[in-house]
C-alpha cells in the first residue's frame, strides 16, 4: 500500500507541476510560442490528471478496510497442506519475513524500506514464527491479517497489504496459515532431525515431525561450550 500511495504523491505533484506548465505557456510573449506550447501542456495535464484520480480511486477501492469480520475456521493439517504452504512461505513471504530470502524460519527480515530505496524510517517485516506476537492470534485472525491486511483490533497493515495477498484463494491461504500456526519450526524438524534424529519424533498416524525440545536442552548447552572453547582459542591465537 505505502509504495502505490508514494507512487500517486510523486504523480500528483508531476500533474501539478504540469499545470503550472500550462499557465507559465498561456503568459508566454510570443504568440506562435503561446499557441504551440500550451495545448500541448494543457493535453499533458489532462492526461496525469486523469490518471491521477483513476489511480487515487484505485488505491482508495484496493485498500480501504473490508470490514470483513474474522471468519474462525478449523483447517485440518495435512503433510500436503504444508509443503504448499511452506512452498508459499518461501516462494512469496520469505523475501521480506526472513533474512535471507528464500529462506526459513520467517523470523523477522531486513528494513523493507531501505530495500525499495526510501530513506526515511525503518520498517522490518515481523517475526512470524512463535516468538513473535502471531502466536496469540487465533487462525480466523491471521487469516484476516494476511489476506485483508486487518489487525485482530481492526488497524490496518502499510506495507504489506497487496493484492497478491488480497486475491488468495481461501485453499492456498489455508495452507499458508497452517504452515504458519502449526509448522512453523516444522523445516527445523526436517532438519533437525539430520544432527539429532533422537530430538524428533513422528506422529504415525499423520507422518508429521515434531521437534522434542526438551532433548534438545543438553545438546544446546554441549554446543555452546564447543563454540565458547573455540572462541577462547582463537582468541588466544590472536593474541
Ligand atoms: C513486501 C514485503 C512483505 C511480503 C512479501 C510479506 N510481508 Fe508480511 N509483513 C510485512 C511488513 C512490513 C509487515 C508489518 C506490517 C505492515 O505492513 O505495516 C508484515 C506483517 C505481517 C504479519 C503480521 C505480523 C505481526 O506480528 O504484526 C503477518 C501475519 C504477515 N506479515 C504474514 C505474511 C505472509 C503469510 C506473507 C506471504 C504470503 C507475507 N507476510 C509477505 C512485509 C511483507
Amino acid at each position: 500500500m505505502l509504495g502505490n500511495i508514494i507512487f500517486w504523491v510523486i504523480l500528483l505533484a508531476v500533474a501539478v507541476a504540469a499545470g503550472y506548465g500550462v499557465w507559465r505557456a498561456w503568459h508566454l510573449k510570443r504568440p506562435a510560442l503561446k499557441w504551440s506550447v500550451t495545448p500541448l501542456a494543457g493535453l499533458l495535464t489532462l492526461v496525469l490528471t486523469l490518471a491521477v484520480v483513476l489511480i487515487g480511486v484505485g488505491i482508495v477501492k484496493a485498500y480501504t478496510p473490508r470490514g470483513n469480520p474474522v471468519v474462525e475456521r478449523s483447517v485440518a493439517s495435512t503433510p500436503e497442506r504444508l509443503v504448499r504452504g511452506e512452498h508459499i512461505a518461501r516462494v512469496l513471504c520469505s523475501s521480506c519475513h526472513s533474512l535471507v530470502s528464500g529462506e526459513l524460519p520467517m523470523s523477522g527480515g531486513e528494513d523493507v524500506l531501505a530495500e525499495v530505496g526510501i530513506p526515511f524510517g525503518v520498517a522490518t517485516a515481523p517475526n512470524l514464527t512463535p516468538g513473535g506476537r502471531i502466536d496469540e492470534w487465533s487462525d480466523g485472525e491471521l487469516l484476516r491479517v494476511i489476506r485483508e491486511g486487518t489487525y485482530p483490533n481492526g488497524h490496518l497493515m502499510t506495507i504489506m497489504s497487496s493484492q497478491t495477498f488480497r486475491v488468495f484463494s481461501q485453499e492456498d491461504l489455508d495452507k499458508g496459515g497452517d504452515f504458519l500456526e502449526r509448522d512453523h519450526l516444522g523445516l527445523i524438524a526436517q532438519e533437525l532431525e539430520v544432527l539429532f534424529p533422537e530430538a524428533v519424533t513422528e506422529d504415525e498416524a499423520t507422518g508429521l515431525k515434531y521437534v522434542a525440545y526438551d532433548m534438545m536442552i543438553v545438546p544446546l548447552v554441549e554446543s555452546i561450550k564447543a563454540l565458547t572453547a573455540e572462541i577462547e582459542e582463537l582468541k588466544a591465537r590472536i593474541r
